[in-house]
C-alpha cells in the first residue's frame, strides 16, 4: 500500500535507505558470503539488461574494470540475441533485472547458457523465471516495486555492482573501504531525501521546466549512465523528450540542440580528472544559452565557476567515489516526479508502458 504517499513511485523514492541496506545487510559481514562461482581464469564479465538494468550494469562495469581489472561489457539484452555470440566457458554472463520476467534479457540469458558461458543473475523477485534460469548470483532485497518507473530497484542494482566489484576485487583496501563506507550510505541518502534546501531548488526547477519539450541529460565517467536514467525517468513519466549523452560527445552533434530554451542537467563529478572537463562542457552550453541544472558532489568550497555557470544548483553528500551514483540519482528521480504530478500526469501509470516487459 502506498501509506501516506500520494504514489508508489514517491514511496519507493523514500524507501531507498532502508532498501540498499537491505541489499548489502549481511554481504559486507563477509564478502565471500556472495557465492557465485567465476570462470577461472576469466575473459570478460557481460552484463545483460534493458531500461534502468541496463544504466546500473554500465555503472557497473566503471567499478569492475577499476577495481577487479576485468574487462565489461554492458550489453542491450535486446540487441545482444541478434548479435553473432562469441561467448564461451571462459565468460560470466550477468542478467540483470528487477523483475526477473523480462523477456530480452531472458532469451539475452538463454543465448549465453547456450553458448556455454557461466551465468549469474542480479535480480530482485525471488523465485523469478531470470532468477532460476541464472542458477546463481545476488538478490536485492528491495521488496516489491509497483511503480513502473524503476527507482529504488536502480539503487539496488548498484549497491550490488559496488558489491560485485569488492567481491572480484583482490584489492583487500578497496573491499575494506567497500564494507566501511557502505553503511554510510542509506543516512546521508536519507538526510538528503529530507533536505529542504533541496526540494525548494527543485520546486524553482519544476516551475522552470514542466513546460519544455526538450532537456538534456550530461556527465561523464559514472555519471554518464546517471544522466541516462535521468534521462530515462523525465521521459517516461513527464513525456518530456530527454536525451542522456556522455558531457564529451556533446559537441560532437547534440551542442546544436542547446538554445535558451534548453534545460540542460549537468552531473558533476569532484574527481580531480573529470571535474575540469565537464567544466568546459558546461561553459560551452552556457555560451550557447543553456539553462544548467547541476547535480554534484563537489568539495566546499564550491568553484565560483560552476555557480556562474548553473541557474540551478543541487549538492548531494559525498562518501567514496564510487557511491556517488546512489546519492546524484536522488534528485533526479524526484526532478522527473514532480514534473509528472505537475503536468496533472499519474507517474505511476505511464501511458504505453508495462511494469515488466514480458514481450521481445
Ligand atoms: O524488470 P527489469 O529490470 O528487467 O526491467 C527492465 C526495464 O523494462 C525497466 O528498467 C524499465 O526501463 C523501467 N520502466 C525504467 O524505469
Amino acid at each position: 500500500e502506498k501509506g501516506s504517499y500520494a504514489h508508489f513511485m514517491l514511496k519507493e523514492i523514500y524507501q531507498q535507505p532502508k532498501c540498499i541496506g537491505q541489499t548489502f545487510v549481511g554481504k559486507i559481514a563477509n564478502l565471500d558470503a556472495i557465492h557465485i562461482d567465476i570462470p577461472n581464469p576469466m575473459r570478460q564479465l557481460v552484463f545483460v539488461a534493458c531500461g534502468t538494468s541496463h544504466h546500473a550494469s554500465m555503472v557497473g562495469r566503471y567499478l569492475v574494470e577499476q577495481h577487479a581489472q576485468i574487462q565489461v561489457i554492458p550489453e542491450y539484452a535486446s540487441e545482444f540475441i541478434y548479435r553473432t555470440c562469441l561467448l564461451g566457458p571462459s565468460d560470466l554472463v550477468i542478467a540483470v533485472s528487477q523483475s526477473g520476467e523480462t523477456a530480452d534479457t531472458r532469451e539475452a540469458l538463454h543465448t549465453a547458457i547456450r553458448a556455454g558461458a557461466k551465468t549469474a543473475g542480479i535480480v530482485n523477485v525471488v523465485g523469478s523465471q531470470i532468477a532460476r534460469m541464472a542458477g546463481q548470483g545476488m538478490y536485492l532485497h528491495a521488496g516489491p516495486e509497483i511503480g513502473v518507473a524503476s527507482t529504488k530497484a536502480f539503487t539496488c542494482q548498484v549497491t550490488a555492482m559496488i558489491l560485485l566489484a569488492a567481491f572480484l576485487s583482490k584489492d583487500p583496501a578497496f573491499r575494506a573501504d567497500v564494507i566501511r563506507t557502505l553503511p554510510m550510505v542509506p543516512p546521508a541518502m536519507d538526510q538528503l531525501l529530507h533536505n529542504g534546501h533541496m526540494h525548494a531548488t527543485i520546486d524553482r526547477i519544476v516551475d522552470a521546466f514542466k513546460g519544455a519539450t526538450n532537456a538534456l541529460y550530461l556527465g561523464r565517467g559514472m555519471d554518464y549512465p546517471v544522466a541516462l536514467e535521468g534521462a530515462l525517468k523525465l521521459k517516461e513519466i513527464s513525456y518530456i523528450h530527454a536525451e542522456g549523452y556522455p558531457a564529451g560527445e556533446m559537441k560532437h552533434g547534440p551542442i546544436a540542440l542547446v538554445d535558451t530554451h534548453m534545460p540542460v542537467f549537468f552531473v558533476l563529478s569532484r574527481d580531480a580528472v573529470l571535474f575540469p572537463k565537464v567544466l568546459i562542457n558546461m561553459e560551452e552550453v552556457r555560451t550557447r544559452g543553456g539553462r544548467i541544472i547541476t547535480i554534484t558532489d563537489v568539495a566546499d568550497p564550491l568553484p565560483t565557476a560552476v555557480e556562474r555557470v548553473s541557474e540551478f544548483l543541487i549538492r548531494v553528500p559525498y562518501i567514496a567515489p564510487y557511491t556517488s551514483p546512489l546519492l546524484k540519482v536522488i534528485p533526479l528521480q524526484l526532478i522527473s516526479y514532480r514534473i509528472a504530478v505537475a503536468k496533472g500526469l499519474n507517474p505511476d501509470r505511464p501511458r504505453n508502458l508495462a511494469k515488466s516487459v514480458t514481450v521481445e
